[in-house]
Parts: structure tokens; C-alpha cells; sequence
């Protein structure tokens, strides 16, 4: 019954429930409704002001791993709180006997014997690291990304955890912020799938299950558009750009049900998310009727006072419980201060009775005032850590990720024999920098090579050299990493080995802990000396494949003027290895699709592709005698890879676009029609893309914006015929009116392979 329940609560699934109502027996399932708000208010009838603001007060299980030491408290502190009942939830503690640990003090211990939600950032993967959300969002795959939340909740979940702080759907335009490893890159129609899809993956079709997680929207809201792609810096944005380009996959994840959302450590426009009412009680658990819960980042609201915009604890307290905020994540602020504050009448108790019934009944929802310990079983922990399954579907997950960006002259794939091979690179031996960054529960050292995976090749002469080194082989996770910039001493013997060779394999890109949080740069290039490791070894032997491990767009010119072939490989996690040999030698055919563009320069940023076409568009070289339309003088406006770019082994060719109408009505669709030919050797999948340009409206928009996708497998020489249909709702933005609606007038529509295609049709809304 908890899984009808569940699915009503969900607005996705209206429809759904809507069947339920007749399927099955209606006393029934109001019961089953009353039973858990019915619980929830019992147990609340019984608790204390303080036992129900510890609710709202979450404490982390060990100390500086995800955020700035705690100043306060210490552990025999926060012991005793939970056996006095006043911690709601805890984050990073992890393992089914550890958490048991944890939870047995609570439900033994405490007067009510409250269960612990137990928080953790499963962001790619528990313990077999899948690859980071950004190289997941390349495949276009959203079946894939299901599956592979789907697969790290059973993992994490058999090891006691039941809530993620994951999705991230912040949109990103800038490859500067070492966070976009962690989202799905810079378009909201690719982010909101991506979300919904990680969302349901994560949190399957019962939350009460064992195998299953809560999921968590963050960082609500903005917290990707920090200014100069500095983390945790300032975000000023237009009403419009927040409600058509930030909150659409915030939207798209409640929708999807997700239970949790995490607001933001950034302000907004002059007010730190974690006290901005607009967003928390208007838009989302007003407009958008959400009704789980909300946590704040880590000490979001200590850093209030910081920020400037609380004076004290006491008046951070009283804003963020105001604004929404439902849990207090390592400020120790609620449990301080929140019992004052009601006693002097400065904050109503229906804001804390709201806030705690939402927590308690996602405990109820999880199953955890059923059976505490459900996530806790060791023997399940010990079969499923690891499994063929998730350790299969890892590699799966990690092939689909990566992106061919160039091949000229049909470089790739690699001849299975007869070859002397050259593998060079800081990365190509090493097996921590595939883990990339949010791998808390994953062991150091412990992904699949670029070297073990081409080992499995055995046809050729393979000859491995670093050339430049790391510099930190195991980091500390809070230490800066780089790769080496000055030590000169591999060089010559990767050049040795690169003279001898009848093709190079070149692994460069970024250490692990290079992208990730508190991980911005102001450069874009190749750490360290790799590019100049790069270009020794090219004025050896030309002939050399670029595989890149990355956590952000990087800046390529030199890498793509000069080399016949390069592969995004991202931070591809456990299987990463495994998947870039499959690639390389031809056994997988890859089919990703950039999520995000790469500029020529940093100097570009913030570049996307659905920008606006300003009074002075800059059309590349339209009018050289003139400077004063929108542009560079020193570089070029588009970027070196569009949003959307990806090759493949075989060649697609498109036909022109068919349209079966040019004029749509309300209450009508359109459909959009071309036919995909693969006219290539070999077996392959392309991301058909449509995208929709709104010529004139009450507000100006993009030049572009996807609106569609499909993924389509193609045997060679077969030819498929890809219908998109285009509703008034497709055209549907925020307008004028502050409301989602189309307005009539002309449109233009694009379908091609990527977000630069020029193949396009003209329709009008009436
Ligand atoms: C801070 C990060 O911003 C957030 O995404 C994460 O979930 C928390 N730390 C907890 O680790």
C-alpha cells in the first residue's frame, strides 16, 4: 500500500493514481492515506518543542570531509543528543553496522525512539563509482541514467544509507566552476530529463523498499550561475533567466516526486537562498505544492551572518525557519536557538509543526518506523557491494559517457594487432583520477586503468611511460591537487617510447579532485606540463589519439588544429578503463553527445548555446570592416565544440526536414519529421536533436532551445524516420505575464546532430 500511497503523492503520477482510484478498493487506500498523516500526527501530539525541533537538526558522522570543520560541538555532544532524541538526521555515516550503530542509540535510547534519516552524497556511485553526472548527461541516455541512480541506491542503500543529496540540477554556463562535473551541464531541457530520470532512478517506485533512496534537488536554486565561475560567489540573475533556464529542472525533479530538496550556500539576487522565502515557501512549496522536505547546505546558515545578512544565530534561525528551510545541515543553529525564538513570539509553531511533519513523514514514507534497521543488513550489504550487476552496469553507463570529438581520416578505431602502441600520459596508469571527485565510500585507487584495459588487448606491443607525473599520487581530500609543473624528468623516455611507435595513445586532462567543489579554475587548459608534454611528443610522431579525463569543458585549440583523433573520456569511474579500451579498439561505437559547450577561450565564458541574439548579433566575419556588432576581436563568437557535438565510427546523413503542417492552432500538434540514414560501415547511435527558435515575444528569446531528442541505434545502410510532435506547450516560457504560455507568431525548427545545425523548416502559432 505504501507504494500507492507514494505514487499519489507524486504529481507525475496523477494519471496513475487517477487508475488506482478505480483499480483498487477506495476505503482502502483512504485509509492507507489517513494511516501514515494519522501516525505523523500522533507521534506528533507526543513530542516536546525540543524533541520536534531536533527533527530539524541534522549532524554529520564524521569531520572534515565534505565541508570547513565544525567550530561547535564536539562528538560526545552530539552522542548525547542522540539519545536525548534531538537529532533528526545524520549524513556520512555509512556501512550497515555503523549505522545500525547510530540508529540503535536513537530508537533504543531517546523517549520516542525517532529513526534517523540517514543522509549521504551519492552522486555517481557508493562504493563501485559510476561516471560523474556530467559524463552520464552525455549519453542523452536517460533509460542508462536511471538505471545507474538506480543501481548506486541499491548499493548505498545495502549499506544503510536511505537519502541522497543528489540530483544536482543546477544549469551551468560556465566551465569555470569545478561543480559542473556534477550536474548535467548547461541546457534545462537536457537538465530536467536528466533530473526526472535520476530522480526516479534513485528513489524507484517505493520508497519503502529496501534497495531504494530518497533523492534530493539542490542546489535550490541558482547556486551554477555563480559569478566568474567562483565557487560559492555571488549570483545576480533576471527573473527571467531564473524561471526559463535555472528552475525548469528543479521543477522537472518535483514533478518526478522527488522528496527532498537542498537549497544553496550562494545568495540570489541580494538574499542567500537559504532564507528566500520567493523560492522556498512561494514557488516551490507554494506554486509547485511541494510537500517533502528542505535541507540546507552545510552551515548554509551560519553563513548568513557571513554573508551579511543575519545578524546573529538567533536571527539566521528565524529567517531560514521562515524562508522554508525544514533542517538545519551543521550550523547547529535550529537546536540552539529555535526554542527562544518561539517562546518570544518572533517565529509561529505551525512553522516548526510543518517543517517536522514533513520530515517524519518521509520517514514514515522510507518504511523506517516499520523497521529501523531495514537498510541494515550486513549479509545484503556483502552480496550486493560490488555485484556483477552494478559492477556491469558501471561499465555500461561509462561507455554511453564518452564523446568522440574528432577522427580524422577514420584514426580510430585502433588495429587489434600488429601495432607498437604508445600509451602516454600523467593518467593513463593511474587509478584514482577515473574516481573523479564525489567518491566518498569508493577506495583509493581502485578504478579499472587506461593501461589494465588495453591490456586486455593482447595483439599489440604496448609500451606505457607517464612523461609528466602527479603530484600528489592520494591526496587528502581537502588538499589542492595538481599534476606536476615541474619535473621534466619522464619526458625523454616518453618520447623514446612515442618515436618507436606506430600510433600514440595520450592520456591527459585532470587529476580527480581537480573539478568538484570548491575545485573552480581560471584557466582552462591542461594542468601542469601536459601540454607541453603533449607537443614534444608530437613533434616525435603526429599520430596520436587524445583520451581525456576531464570534470569540465577544457579549452582543446592546439590539441584539435594539430591531432588526428580525440575522445572525452570524463571521469568515468570504476569500469573507466574498460570502457575507453572497448572504445579505442572499436568493440563499442561511441555515440555521446557534449552537455555542455567547450570554448576557445576562457575568455568566452559564460558561453552556451541558447543565448540571445542581441540588437548586434555576431555573425562570424559578416561585416569585417565594421566593429560594432557583437563580438571579439580576438576570438572567434562560437565555441570549438558546440553543445550537443559528439562523432561516431559510422556516418549519419539526415534528410530534409518535413513538417505536416506550418501552421499551429490550440489543441493542436505539429509533427516534425526527418529521416537518419546510417551511411557508414558499421553499426552506430546517433542523438537526433530538435531545437525551436521563437522569432519575437513579450520577452526577447534564446536563438535556439532544444525541445526534443532521440536516441536511435542504426544498422548500416538502414534509415529511420524520427517524428518530433510540437504542441503549444513546447513553445510555452515564462512571458511577460509571469506565467508559462506560448505566444503566436513565427518559429523556426531546427533538427540536426548538434545544437550548431543549420538544417531548419518555418511554422507559426496562431
Ligand atoms: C556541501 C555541498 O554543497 C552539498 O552539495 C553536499 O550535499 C553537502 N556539502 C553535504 O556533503
Amino acid at each position: 500500500m505504501l507504494v500507492q500511497y507514494f505514487f499519489l503523492r507524486s504529481r507525475i503520477y496523477i494519471f496513475l493514481s487517477f487508475l488506482f482510484l478505480f483499480s483498487c478498493d477506495d476505503s482502502e487506500r483512504k485509509e492507507t492515506e489517513l494511516t501514515i498523516a494519522q501516525r505523523v500526527n500522533e507521534l506528533m501530539d507526543k513530542m516536546t518543542l525540543q524533541e520536534k525541533i531536533g527533527q530539524m537538526n541534522q549532524y554529520n558522522g564524521f569531520w572534515n570531509v565534505t565541508g570547513p570543520s565544525p567550530k561547535e560541538g564536539n562528538a560526545k555532544e552530539k552522542y548525547d543528543h542522540l539519545a536525548e532524541g534531538l537529532v533528526g538526521s545524520m549524513l556520512n555515516v555509512r556501512g550497515a553496522k555503523d549505522v545500525r550503530a547510530v540508529q540503535e542509540v536513537v530508537v533504543n535510547q531517546s523517549r520516542l525512539g525517532i529513526p534517523l534519516i540517514i543522509g549521504f552524497d551519492l552522486i555517481h556511485g557508493y562504493k563501485t563509482i559510476s561516471p560523474i553526472p556530467l559524463a552520464e548527461s552525455a549519453s542523452w541516455d536517460l533509460e542508462a541514467i536511471r538505471n545507474s541512480a538506480a543501481l548506486g541506491a541499491k548499493e548505498a542503500s545495502a549499506a544503510g544509507i536511505n537519502w541522497t543529496f543528489a540530483p544536482m540540477v543546477d544549469i551551468s554556463r560556465d566551465a569555470r566552476w569545478g561543480r559542473v562535473m556534477e550536474g548535467a551541464g548547461e541546457d534545462p531541457y537536457l537538465g530536467s530529463l536528466v533530473a526526472a530520470a535520476r530522480v526516479k532512478g534513485f528513489q524507484g517506485n517505493d520508497l519503502s523498499s529496501s534497495s531504494t533512496v530518497a533523492a534530493c534537488a539542490k542546489h535550490f536554486a541558482a547556486y551554477g550561475l555563480a559569478e566568474s565561475g567562483r565557487d560559492y560567489n555571488t549570483v545576480d540573475v533576471g527573473e527571467h533567466t531564473l524561471h526559463n533556464i535555472i528552475l525548469p529542472p528543479f521543477k522537472a525533479a518535483a514533478d518526478a516526486g522527488v522528496r527532498t530538496f537542498m537549497n544553496a550556500f550562494n545568495e540570489l539576487n541580494g538574499i542567500p537562498a537559504t532564507a528566500d522565502k520567493m523560492l522556498q515557501r512561494d514557488i516551490l512549496k507554494g506554486d509547485w505544492g511541494f510537500d517533502g522536505f528542505i535541507v540546507s547546505d552545510w552551515g548554509s546558515l551560519k553563513e548568513m551572518i557571513v554573508h551579511g545578512y543575519a545578524q546573529d544565530k538567533k536571527h539566521a534561525a528565524e529567517l531560514a525557519v521562515k524562508a522554508g528551510s525544514d533542517m538545519d545541515m551543521e550550523s547547529y543553529i535550529y537546536l540552539a536557538e529555535l526554542e527562544s525564538l518561539i517562546e518570544n513570539g518572533h517565529v509561529a509553531i505551525e512553522q516548526i509543526d510543518d517543517a517536522v511533519r514533513r520530515i517524519l513523514t518521509i520517514k514514515f514514507e522510507l518504511g523506517l518506523f516499520d523497521d529501523p534497521f531495514h537498510y541494515c543488513d550486513t549479509t545484503r550489504e556483502q552480496e550486493i557491494t560490488g555485484s556483477p550487476e552494478i559492477r556491469e552496469g558501471a561499465l555500461e553507463m561509462a561507455k554511453k559517457s564518452i564523446v568522440l570529438l574528432k577522427n580524422a581520416e577514420a584514426t580510430l578505431p585502433l588495429k587489434k594487432e600488429g601495432q607498437t602502441i604508445a600509451l602516454i600520459g600523467p593518467l593513463a596508469s593511474d587509478k584514482n583520477s577515473p574516481l573523479g571527485n564525489w567518491r566518498i565510500a569508493g577506495d583509493n585507487n581502485s578504478a579499472v586503468s587506461v593501461l589494465e584495459g588495453m591490456l586486455k588487448y593482447g595483439g599489440n606491443t604496448l609500451i606505457h611511460e607517464q612523461g609528466v607525473k602527479l603530484v600528489n599520487e592520494i591526496p587528502a581530500f581537502h588538499k589542492e591537487v595538481d599534476i606536476n609543473n615541474t619535473d621534466r624528468s619522464g619526458m625523454k623516455a616518453a618520447k623514446v617510447a612515442a618515436k618507436n611507435a606506430d600510433v600514440v595513445v595520450m592520456v591527459l586532462g585532470e587529476y580527480g579532485f581537480q573539478s568538484g567543489e570548491g575545485r573552480s579554475r581560471s584557466k582552462l587548459d591542461l594542468p601542469g606540463l601536459q601540454q607541453e608534454l603533449l607537443e614534444e611528443i608530437y613533434a616525435i610522431n603526429t599520430n596520436i589519439i587524445l583520451v581525456l579525463m576531464n570534470g569540465r569543458p577544457l579549452v582543446l585549440n592546439w590539441a584539435d588544429e594539430h591531432l588526428p583523433a580525440i575522445i572525452e573520456a570524463w571521469h568515468l569511474g570504476t569500469e573507466s578503463g574498460n570502457a575507453i579500451a572497448q572504445v579505442l579498439y572499436g568493440e563499442y561505437n561511441p555515440s555521446g553527445k557534449l552537455p555542455m559547450s567547450f570554448p576557445r577561450s576562457v575568455g568566452q565564458i559564460p558561453l552556451y548555446y541558447n543565448h540571445k541574439n542581441t540588437g548586434r548579433p555576431g555573425t562570424e566575419g559578416a561585416d569585417a570592416g565594421s566593429v560594432f556588432w557583437s563580438h571579439y576581436g580576438d576570438e572567434k563568437n562560437s565555441p570549438l565544440f558546440p553543445f550537443g557535438f559528439g562523432l561516431s565510427y559510422t556516418q549519419f546523413e539526415y534528410s530534409e526536414i518535413t513538417l505536416n503542417e506550418t501552421i499551429l492552432t490550440n489543441g493542436n500538434t505539429i509533427e516534425a519529421s526527418v529521416t537518419l540514414t546510417n551511411v557508414g560501415n558499421v553499426e552506430g547511435k546517433e542523438v537526433v536533436q530538435m531545437y525551436i527558435r521563437d522569432h519575437f515575444a513579450s520577452v526577447t528569446r534564446p536563438v535556439r532551445e532544444l525541445k526534443g531528442f532521440e536516441l536511435v541505434a542504426l544498422e548500416p545502410g538502414e534509415s529511420k524516420e524520427i517524428i518530433f510532435e510540437i504542441t503549444p506547450e513546447t513553445l510555452a516560457f515564462y512571458s511577460a505575464n509571469k506565467q508559462w504560455e506560448a505566444e503566436p507568431g513565427a518559429f523556426s525548427l531546427f533538427i540536426g546532430t548538434n545544437s550548431a545545425t543549420t538544417r531548419s523548416v518555418d511554422f507559426k502559432l496562431e
